[in-house]
């Protein structure tokens, strides 16, 4: 149970913003896809940071962000891999069940892994539905936006499941496109792109992940859709923007352009174990404070 004492402007009644009241009931905080489109009218930066287990989780809702993604970047931050293709179903749910645990009151959304979503329409139902039913997820995003996309986006919308959509540099996509490269930046990229968030938005997305785009092309789909969009290397014009927790952090290995690191754990953390290492060498820990029953 979490006691929130809010003092922001009434936006929308229901259980959106609540203004100067004491909300005492698990969820009753949280910003919903309502939400989400009316800071998109009001001009209100919508910001996305990824979670994947029960600390980041609780972190970040600590710090009150307004969406957690369960990303499929864990694959590359948690598990290790070079690319987010190795990343199951079963790896997504463990993750969004142990975010959810640190996060109960803030919207989940869960990523479909690399060919959840590919196959066929009733097994994209079925994959969907499990993060929410299972993974306690909030809604599921998943990448690309030609035809066989927008058919799984109405399918899961169907369902009433909210899709976030994700379109540019679509990291399931590395293999067809030859690389981490920005998209977009030939006029026929680029149309094509501004084309498929219109369908997408079509289709019933409620919102929509740019990533690795030129900043002009973040802008205009940003001012042609009604939904908000999510920028990530999209520039400033975007409704809102995401960023991986272990790049905010510092964590990560690589440190791509659209990054920007607020703290350096990548340092902070070996340096703090190897202290640790030093004092139990050197005779410096356990102290008296660390012992029960010390002998004097
Ligand atoms: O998997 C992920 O973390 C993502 C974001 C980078 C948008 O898709």
């Amino acid at each position: 149970m979490v006691v929130f004492i809010v003092n922001e402007i009434d936006i929308d009644h229901d259980i959106t913003y609540i203004f100067n009241k004491k909300v005492t009931d698990q969820g009753a905080f949280m910003k919903n896809v309502k939400t989400f489109k009316k800071m998109k009218k009001d001009n209100i930066k919508i910001v996305m940071v990824t979670a994947y287990d029960y600390p980041s989780g609780k972190y970040v809702q600590e710090a009150e962000v307004d969406i957690i993604l369960v990303g499929d970047s864990l694959g590359m931050v948690i598990l290790g891999y070079e690319d987010t293709l190795k990343v199951t179903l079963d790896d997504i749910l463990h993750h969004t069940k142990a975010a959810r645990r640190g996060a109960d009151d803030t919207f989940i959304v869960a990523d479909m892994p690399f060919m959840s979503y590919n196959l066929n329409i009733k097994q994209t139902k079925i994959n969907s539905a499990l993060l929410i039913t299972q993974g306690g997820a909030n809604a599921v995003k998943l990448e690309g936006g030609k035809p066989s996309r927008l058919e799984a986006i109405r399918a899961i919308v169907d369902c009433e499941i909210p899709v976030v959509a994700h379109l540019g540099l679509t990291p399931q996509s590395i293999n067809a496109f030859g690389g981490y490269k920005v998209q977009g930046k030939k006029e026929v990229e680029f149309n094509e792109i501004l084309t498929q968030a219109k369908e997408i938005e079509k289709a019933g997305a409620f919102m929509l992940v740019l990533e690795g785009i030129p900043e002009e092309l973040g802008r205009t789909i940003s001012e042609a859709l009604s939904i908000p969009t999510i920028g990530i290397g999209a520039g400033k014009y975007t409704d809102g923007q995401v960023l991986v927790y272990h790049d905010i952090l510092g964590m990560a290995d690589l440190k791509p352009k659209f990054v920007k690191n607020y703290a350096q754990l990548n340092k902070d953390i070996p340096n703090s174990i190897k202290k640790f290492i030093d004092e139990v060498k050197d005779g410096k820990f356990p102290t008296e404070e660390n012992i029960y029953n010390p002998i004097k």
